[in-house]
């Protein structure tokens, strides 16, 4: 399975509580101040640097808008729909490159999480990845001990492949890996899962 690069602008998803839209450099302060929390990072890729330096997010924002413009992922940040148009959270989606069983990433801001509005934003997304790119599959990570990230999977469908020993910001650790096929994510939509 591969993908076609560049890919297409990215565009802005709406579901019944928020606005997905594009990353803009605007959005690096807003992500300054929620994204570097002990409970945010900790079972995030290792790469990422901790303590968190006070230029994190405008280097991170330059850098996914430079990969942006080579049309490899898509980054969007999660508004609150009626809100302020701030920048409360991220969920990214990049095609499979053939090696690495990783296609998608999120955080949200700890004041709002535990609402579901993450599985409704992976929702958007995943529609996104699969009515409109007709991506056939998504492989998606994440530790064994982030349960909460973990739900939202089982809650999409996807099924489990196996669990692997992967580094995070809190250390060494394992992560599940999991597939969530068009199929099977389709299928739910009909019968109204
Ligand atoms: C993971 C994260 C995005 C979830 O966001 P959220 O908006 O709170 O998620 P939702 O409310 O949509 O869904 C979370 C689900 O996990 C469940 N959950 C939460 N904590 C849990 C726990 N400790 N054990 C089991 N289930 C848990 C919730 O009950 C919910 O399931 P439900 O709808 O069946 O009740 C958020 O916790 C976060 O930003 N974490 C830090 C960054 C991160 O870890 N990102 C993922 C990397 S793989």
């Amino acid at each position: 399975m591969t993908e076609t690069i560049p890919l297409p602008d990215t565009p802005v998803l709406e579901t019944a509580r928020l606005i997905l839209r594009p990353l803009e450099m605007r959005d690096a302060p807003a992500i300054q101040r929620i994204f570097p929390q002990w409970e945010v990072v900790k079972h995030l890729h290792h790469g990422i640097p901790w303590p968190y330096p006070d230029d994190g997010a405008l280097t991170n924002t330059v850098m996914s808008l430079e990969t942006r413009a080579r049309g490899e992922k898509f980054y969007w940040v999660i508004t609150l729909k009626g809100g302020d148009d701030e920048a409360r959270g991220r969920i990214d989606l990049w095609p499979f490159d053939g090696q690495l069983q990783d296609m998608r990433g999120f955080w949200l801001d700890p004041l709002i999480q535990g609402r579901g509005l993450m599985t409704e934003a992976a929702e958007a997304v995943t529609r996104y990845a699969f009515e409109v790119l007709e991506w056939p599959c998504l492989y998606l990570t994440n530790s064994v001990e982030n349960h909460a990230s973990g739900r939202i999977k089982a809650k999409q469908g996807a099924t489990r492949l196996r669990t692997e020993p992967k580094d995070f910001v809190s250390g060494p650790g394992e992560r599940q890996v999991w597939i969530l096929t068009r199929e099977v994510w389709l299928a739910r939509q009909v019968e109204g899962v």
